[in-house]
């Protein structure tokens, strides 16, 4: 019967049975589609983002110091329990027996489905479930890592997730509503994140950092700082995950971290910015894509060039970024044969089985070690718009002007970013001659 009804699948280095999918069911597959609870969502776009979970859970538990009892983990918004379900079967043994998994969801037969997958793959390390409204369930607190995946904005759920969380505790969480975060539907952008956003080629950098801003005031509200981990934006949704730790002072200091962005500075704008310490390019005199400006600075806020509030600190932790390594990632998310025959996958799959997986964590994690060596300050330059601001005949490969940048002493890179752009802190004139010599060299040479 069960035969029937399910079907197998594979993510990471993790099996899990749900059933099929009917042909309305869109949440099954790819895409956000539509917002009806089914009865168990499943959203195969998402792998990327739940293997770097594996990933920063990994480097966590190996590098910081853990509570004397377990590390209380909480997938507040856990569907089929994916997410959970790969932390068991992919991180150590030794890491997964601390830890003490509960997976919250509104709608009881996605808990039965974390209930089923756990009986026939790990019943060794069953997870708790919790049946109900997280905003209510979390409330007993002391979670030392919280998930956030809701559909849409994460925004209702904020406020007592971070007040339910331990004194120093990981917070990530996803967010869906993309057309809010940048700013092309104007008034969710301000009922939601209270923010405008341009929606120019950095509204998607803008999206990440309105709401860190926002995770940040709200921890700030609770007497907590929060300090950003991995700031990553795919296809349809973005994600933050931070640490968040208990301190007044640094509550007190959030201000530090929020400003605005402003496209086509002036040079009084660029000044300021560099006097803030906010544009490592120097060069107020010569014209610039955009600088950050602190929030103290006066804004016109009918100034079609502004957007914010939003956060103006680094949006990743170069630590954990260098952390995401391909050995370490092949090792936990990529399956053998033996565990794939032992779960019933037929033995003509198992190769492309092993080689999806394979490519699909490259993917999750292409570039980040390479990020992990710019400065956390650097500015995210989208090659296509260097012109007019450097008068180029057309967009240098982005490439190539990266490594031009590194080799003359500056570590920059290829951002992973929609539009083709690198990440770099090198001064403005470096910069403009570079662009122009590797652009003039041949088109995308
Ligand atoms: C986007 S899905 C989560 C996906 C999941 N984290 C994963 O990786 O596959 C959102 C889930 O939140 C559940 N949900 C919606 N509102 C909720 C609430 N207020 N409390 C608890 N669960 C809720 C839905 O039933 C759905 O399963």
């Amino acid at each position: 019967m069960e035969e029937a009804e399910t079907t197998l699948l594979l993510e990471g280095a993790t099996p899990s049975i749900l059933p099929l999918p009917s042909e309305t069911d869109e949440h099954f597959g790819r895409g956000p589609g539509s917002k009806g609870l089914r009865e168990v969502f499943h959203n195969s776009a998402m792998e990327g983002s739940r293997t770097r979970s594996v990933l920063l859970m990994h480097h966590i538990l190996s590098s910081s110091t853990l509570p004397e009892g377990k590390f209380r983990v909480l997938d507040g918004l856990g569907a089929s329990g994916i997410r959970s379900r790969r932390w068991v079967t992919e991180l150590p043994s030794i890491m997964v027996n601390s830890l003490d998994i509960h997976v919250c969801d509104l709608v009881p037969e996605s808990l039965n489905w974390v209930e089923k997958n756990g009986e026939k793959f790990h019943p060794e390390h069953p997870l708790t479930l919790i049946p109900g409204d997280l905003r209510s369930r979390v409330l007993e607190g002391g979670w030392h890592w919280i998930d956030l995946d809701p559909y849409g904005s994460p925004m209702q759920f904020l406020d007592p997730v971070i007040q339910a969380l331990s004194r120093d505790a990981i917070l990530e969480v996803s967010a869906t509503d993309t057309a809010a975060l940048t700013g092309s539907s104007k008034g969710p952008t301000m009922r939601r994140y209270g923010a405008f956003v341009r929606t120019d080629d950095w509204a998607h950098d803008s999206g990440l950092r309105v709401l860190l801003a926002n995770v940040a005031r709200t921890a700030a509200r609770h007497d907590r700082s929060i300090e950003p981990l991995l700031s990553v934006w795919e296809s349809h949704h973005l994600r933050v995950s931070v640490s968040v730790k208990r301190s007044k002072q640094g509550a007190s200091a959030v201000e530090k971290n929020i400003g605005w962005r402003v496209a086509n500075p002036t040079s009084e704008e660029l000044a300021s910015s560099i006097e803030a310490g906010l544009h490592a390019h120097g060069s107020p005199e010569r014209s610039q894509p955009f600088c950050f400006l602190p929030f103290r600075h006066s804004i016109n806020h009918k100034d079609r060039r502004v957007s914010g509030p939003l956060w103006i600190g680094p949006l990743a932790s170069s630590e954990v970024l260098s952390s995401f390594n391909m050995e370490i990632a092949e090792k936990l998310c990529v399956p053998d044969i033996d565990s794939l025959a032992s779960w019933g996958f037929p033995s003509e799959e198992h190769d492309s089985l092993i080689e999806n997986s394979r490519r699909s964590v490259q993917k999750a994690i292409r570039r980040f070690s390479e990020e992990a060596h710019v400065d956390p300050r650097s500015s995210l330059l989208i090659v296509d718009r260097l012109h007019p601001y450097i008068p180029l005949l057309g967009p240098p490969s982005p490439g190539k002007l990266a490594e031009a940048l590194t080799n003359s002493g500056h570590p920059s890179c290829i951002a992973s970013y929609p539009n083709p752009a690198i990440l770099t802190s090198a001064p403005w004139e470096l910069i403009h001659n570079l662009a122009q010599e590797v652009s003039t060299a041949g088109p995308n040479s």
